[in-house]
């Protein structure tokens, strides 16, 4: 059983992916920190180097890996992958798999990312949380339409990490 969780930016899909994997004794896999290891660079540095479409590319290939291991785990995705190329069409018909969206509104996602963009290199330049809150609210918007085709959808705000997990069990 593989176990995918969905969703933006600041959604806590790593927090709860930890967890989750804890309590149900397989392991915890990061897209990014997957991609990161293969390109032995962190994320930004990725961004940095080779820009966004080098990163999709990177991103789109070790998803096909991961899904393809016929391994049960919890598998944390990026906010932006399954709306690039032909990866939510993968993530649908992975087998054994059941996808999550993690569902967070725009002001609790505003608030965690304000303190935590730095290493994030798509917002780490809007200074103002109205810049960011805008931001948000438009991609938000865009990626929805990817994001709600996953076989669950679990609603996060107002709710710690083991509610969060809780309600996914
Ligand atoms: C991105 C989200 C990031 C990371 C990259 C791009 C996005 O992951 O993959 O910076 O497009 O939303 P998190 O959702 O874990 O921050």
């Amino acid at each position: 059983m593989k176990l995918i969780l969905i969703g933006y930016m600041g959604s806590g899909k790593s927090s709860v992916g930890k967890v989750l994997a804890g309590q149900l004794s397989v392991n915890f896999l990061d897209l990014d920190a997957e991609i990161s290891a293969e390109e032995n660079k962190s994320i930004p540095q990725i961004f940095s180097d080779h820009g966004e479409v080098y990163f999709r590319r990177k991103e789109a290939e070790v998803l096909k890996k991961l899904l393809e291991k016929d391994e049960g785990c919890v598998l944390s995705l990026g906010g932006g992958t399954p709306c690039y190329g032909k990866n939510m069409e993968l993530i649908k018909a992975a087998p054994k798999a059941t996808s999550i969206y993690l569902k967070t509104g725009l002001l609790q996602l505003t608030e965690r990312l304000m303190v935590e963009k730095e290493h994030r290199p798509l917002i780490k330049d809007l200074d103002s949380s109205e810049a960011l809150e805008d931001y948000i609210r438009k991609h938000l918007f865009e990626r929805t339409f990817f994001y709600n085709q996953s076989d669950l959808i679990v609603s996060t705000d107002g709710k710690s990490v083991d509610e969060v997990v809780a309600a996914i069990a």
